[in-house]
């Protein structure tokens, strides 16, 4: 039986900046706020007319995470995709990475879920390699929010949060005992899909009747019931990661390194403290890149692994939750 081996991660930013003190100039926030209730210091934007896209950030993740993983293009056998934020309404991005690395007609796919966008495509990824169909599959998360935030005072609970960025994992199979990712666990719970959502515009209120508004049909911007939201979070995140380690038999202290979705550093700091882990078994750079979305989990992995933070045989937790609701974890060993 085949297992999925992540042999290679890479991510890229934009290096357009955005602090705390720049956000002050353009709305009614400050840096205090921000860090106390964050722990968000800066993120970054793409600049308009730099060629950043989602699709093409995740180009740039992945060259580097196969260079890594020491495989070309040509080797893929398949692209998955996870974004909230794609280039076009349709086609999704998959497609476009696969036009950008060269690749000749292998298959792309596109998830939508949000913050847990990359756990559940690590999971699709991983099923392919499992029954055998795929060897060598590119995983994706990127995002571009700065595009479609509120930039003033009325969009301020959202617009502080949100960054820019992509991060990309090469998978491939591996017979190796105990290597891999050993499981994967997703879930939803739809009745709260308008919690955390960008409603507009929709196949049922399409642009012209969102123009003939007047500027009073604002479903164009996201919108999150942020106390709600954390209440949420805060319970899932530790129900995910207890169902990993008790579907593979271990326990916190086995955790060598968790990687939490960079939602809130308030929201990590809440359940490292509630599962007792030490600042070592927990990886956090929101206070460098805000919340990434679907980027947020492969550009962590990456940092963690530049910086010397996994190493082979370690065992790594992944969880995520987000808008959906949705909510997902793995737990791998390196
Ligand atoms: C968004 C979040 C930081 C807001 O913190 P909070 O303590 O819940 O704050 P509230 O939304 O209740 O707002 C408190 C006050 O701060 C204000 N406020 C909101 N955003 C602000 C900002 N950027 N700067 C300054 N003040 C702000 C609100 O208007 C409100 O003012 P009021 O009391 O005069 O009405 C917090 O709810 C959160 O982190 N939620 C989870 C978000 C998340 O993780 N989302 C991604 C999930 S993947």
């Amino acid at each position: 039986m085949y297992k999925s081996k992540i042999i290679g991660v890479g991510h890229y930013v934009p290096d357009n900046v955005i602090t705390n003190s720049d956000l002050e100039k353009l709305m009614d926030t400050s840096n205090e706020w921000i860090v106390e209730r964050t722990g968000i210091q800066e993120r970054r934007h793409i600049k308009k007319g730099s060629g950043d896209s989602p699709s093409t950030m995740g180009t740039k993740a992945a060259k580097i995470a196969m260079e890594r993983a020491g495989v070309t293009a040509d080797e893929l056998d398949f692209i998955v995709f996870a974004t909230l934020s794609p280039d076009y309404y349709f086609p999704g991005p998959g497609v476009m990475v696969q036009e950008q690395l060269g690749i000749k007609e292998i298959g792309a796919l596109d998830v939508r879920n949000q913050c847990s966008g990359f756990i559940y495509a690590l999971s699709v990824a991983d099923q392919f390699i499992k029954t055998g169909m795929y060897k060598k599959i590119l995983v994706i998360g990127a995002e571009n929010h700065s595009g479609g935030l509120d930039m003033t005072t009325r969009g301020r609970n959202i617009s502080v949060i949100f960054g820019d960025g992509a991060g990309a994992v090469v998978l491939e199979a591996t017979e190796e005992e105990n290597s891999g990712v050993l499981s994967t666990h997703l879930h939803a719970e739809g009745k709260h899909a308008e919690e955390l959502a960008m409603i507009g515009p929709n196949t049922g209120n399409w642009v012209p009747e969102i123009m003939a508004s007047d500027g009073k049909d604002l479903s164009y911007y996201p919108n999150m019931n942020g106390s709600f939201v954390f209440k949420n979070a805060v319970v899932r995140f530790q129900e995910v990661i207890f169902e990993a380690l008790k579907t593979n038999n271990k326990e916190i202290s086995d955790i060598d390194l968790l990687i939490p979705h960079q939602a809130n550093l308030r929201i990590s700091q809440f359940v490292q403290q509630k599962l007792d882990l030490s600042d070592d078994q927990v990886y956090n750079n929101i206070m460098r890149y805000g919340n990434t979305t679907a980027a947020s989990i492969p550009i962590a992995m990456s940092e963690a692994w530049q910086e010397g933070k996994i190493k082979d045989g370690d065992l790594l937790c992944l969880a995520a939750f987000g808008s959906g609701f949705t909510w997902a974890s793995a737990l791998i060993n390196w």
